[in-house]
């Protein structure tokens, strides 16, 4: 396949834990945040959110994975922040 055509659907993964201590944790408000962050902007149609079960990382909950960084702790901002990175 031509490698421009890959590029230009490539889209970047993030994992949010839907697990019931992350949720506990914010997870879903988070979800929420990114959700409406990312209809707009330059990340708009450039990020797939999919929502996972528990990651086994329950201590450092609300957890999201942006590519293959783990954002523990985390808030809508600073997944927003790991996605702006090059
Ligand atoms: S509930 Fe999210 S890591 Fe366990």
């Amino acid at each position: 396949m031509d490698i421009r055509h890959v590029m230009k659907h490539s889209r970047k993964l993030v994992f949010c834990c839907a697990g019931s201590d992350c949720k506990k944790s914010g997870a879903k408000l988070i979800r929420k945040e990114l959700k409406e962050s990312l209809q707009e902007g330059d990340l708009k149609g450039k990020v797939k959110l999919i929502q996972t079960k528990c990651m086994d990382m329950c201590k450092s909950a609300p957890v999201v994975i942006v590519g293959d960084h783990f954002c523990k702790k985390t808030t809508s901002e600073k997944v927003l922040n790991q996605l702006k990175k090059p």
